[in-house]
């Protein structure tokens, strides 16, 4: 694994949660899928969260996307206490602001995959054509150039996968979020995704919070964390 880069610390935080909480269920039943977790993700760096399936990562990562609204806890980005905005204001900062990639990809399957990876630009008011040529050149960022007329039923998993990550990216967002990125990726294709990531958006003085059960791509990141029954720590490092 490698160290923070050392600008990197200098840097303002991007991502910062405090005692974040969610459950699920109730009595004997409830969960608590995500458990006063505290994280700090900084400008500059990419970061990791990996842990086995059900340990609450997903749901993390939806409370600190303004998708989820914790039970307790809080949430700051980019310097703003996220669920102490209005609806409006919020969906606001997650269209101009953050990059999701589900883990599921939520593509329109009546759009094209050029359609579909225009969406934030078509919210944020460009015009259609400049949108569309624009969502083209991000395909052709994930290797996916020939494929922006075709409709996401007739693509394979992976390139679903790309297309919802041209989406996250077509933007610029400050803030990129991938649940999974690269589960449906053979590896060559998952490192070149993650290598791209890495090399495009992170030396722009972006935060990008990765989670992943693939140790393929695990040297691309400055720090991993480690989820298990929803806690998140981070190791002690080994030089410290
Ligand atoms: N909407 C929901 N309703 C009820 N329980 C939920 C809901 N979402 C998640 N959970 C529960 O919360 C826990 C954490 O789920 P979560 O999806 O966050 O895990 P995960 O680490 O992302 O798993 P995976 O690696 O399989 O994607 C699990 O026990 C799950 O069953
Ligand atoms: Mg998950």
């Amino acid at each position: 694994m490698s160290t923070v880069p050392p600008t990197a610390t200098l840097n303002p935080p991007a991502i910062v949660s405090t005692a974040l909480s969610k459950g699920f269920g109730e009595g004997h039943a409830r969960v608590m899928a995500v458990d006063k977790v505290a994280l700090v993700a900084r400008f500059g760096e990419m970061v990791f969260i990996v842990g086995p399936s059900g340990s609450g990562k997903t749901t993390l990562l939806s409370m600190i996307s303004g998708i989820l609204r914790p039970d307790s806890g809080t949430v700051t980005i980019a310097g703003q206490d996220i669920w102490s905005l209005s609806a409006d204001q919020l969906a606001a900062l997650r269209l101009n602001s953050i990059g999701f990639v589900f883990q599921d990809y939520h593509l329109f399957t009546r759009l094209t995959a050029a359609e579909n990876v225009a969406i934030p630009l078509i919210l944020q008011h460009h015009p259609w054509d400049d949108a569309i040529a624009q969502a083209r050149r991000s395909l052709e960022v994930v290797g996916l150039k020939e494929r922006g007329d075709i409709l996401p039923v007739k693509l394979s998993g992976g390139e679903q996968q790309r297309v919802a990550i041209a989406r996250a990216i077509v933007s610029g967002p400050q803030i990129l979020i991938l649940d999974e990125p690269t589960a449906s990726l053979d590896g060559d294709t998952g490192r070149m995704i993650i290598a791209f990531v890495r090399e495009r958006i992170l030396n722009q003085q972006r935060c990008i919070l990765i989670v992943t059960h693939d140790a393929r791509i695990n040297e691309y990141a400055d720090r991993i964390l480690y989820m298990e029954d929803g806690h998140l720590s981070e190791p002690p490092r080994a030089s410290a």
